[in-house]
């Protein structure tokens, strides 16, 4: 599959993802090329269906880019329930376990998912997979001692890298943390590797996204699929 077809897939899912939306919601924003599709229609039906939601973000991109369309955005801690999260996602299984983190936004998406009453994620179909893995996993850590924490990842066979820019500059997250990301090709035990991973000392957050989800909806070429 190309970019094209595949960000056509995306588009395909966010718009169908849009539809969820109603007025008077609250709902919270993912971060990523998938969202965006999402968040272009949502412009779109604010601006020519006057569509009237409360957005809460998972990234100041999407933040910067809602509010470009007139949308309402409002801290995390402003809401007292967020109706339901839709944000994309790295790689996800059948039982609707996932990767998150590709964008570095893991953390804000995971804050905004664990308060939300009801979580849809949008992917192209590429991301579905037998076994997570295979997209290294993104870990948040803090910048002070992270090598050190590399170190213990090392040790412990999880193949960290640490994230850099173009520059060569470690990435940055939105709450300017550093991200390292863990080539283990295979994840066949995430609750005990999430236990794990959130119990090292340095580690603020992973990207796995286990047991929170309840709608996948899948671009597909032969239209949007809804798995639940
Ligand atoms: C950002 C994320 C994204 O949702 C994930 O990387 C999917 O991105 P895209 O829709 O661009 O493929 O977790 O931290």
């Amino acid at each position: 599959m190309d970019k094209a077809q595949q960000d056509a897939l995306k588009k395909a899912a966010g718009i169908e993802a849009a539809k969820l939306i109603e007025d008077g919601m609250v709902a919270g924003l993912g971060t990523g090329s998938t969202v965006r599709f999402l968040v272009d229609e949502l412009g779109r039906r604010v601006q020519e269906e006057g569509l009237k939601f409360t957005g809460v973000t998972t990234s100041r991109r999407t933040q910067e880019q809602a509010e470009s369309y007139g949308i309402t955005i409002v801290d995390v801690d402003e809401v007292d329930h967020i109706d339901v999260t839709i944000d994309g996602a790295d790689e996800v299984d059948k039982n609707f376990d996932g990767i998150k983190g590709g964008g570095a936004a893991l953390l804000w998406e995971k804050i905004v998912a664990t308060n939300s009453d009801r979580i849809v994620w949008i992917v192209d179909e590429s991301k579905v997979v037998d076994t997570i893995g295979k997209f290294p996993l993104p870990v948040e850590v803090i910048p002070f001692g992270a090598g050190q924490v590399v170190k213990k990842f090392e040790a412990r066979g999880y193949k960290p890298v640490l994230r850099l820019d173009a520059e060569g500059q470690p990435v940055r997250t939105d709450e300017n943390n550093y991200v390292v990301d863990l080539h283990l090709e295979r994840i066949e035990h995430p609750q005990a590797l999430a236990e794990d991973l959130i119990t090292t000392v340095g580690v603020v957050e992973h990207g796995l996204f286990l047991n929170m989800v309840d709608t996948v909806i899948v671009g597909d070429p032969n239209g949007p699929r809804v798995m639940t």
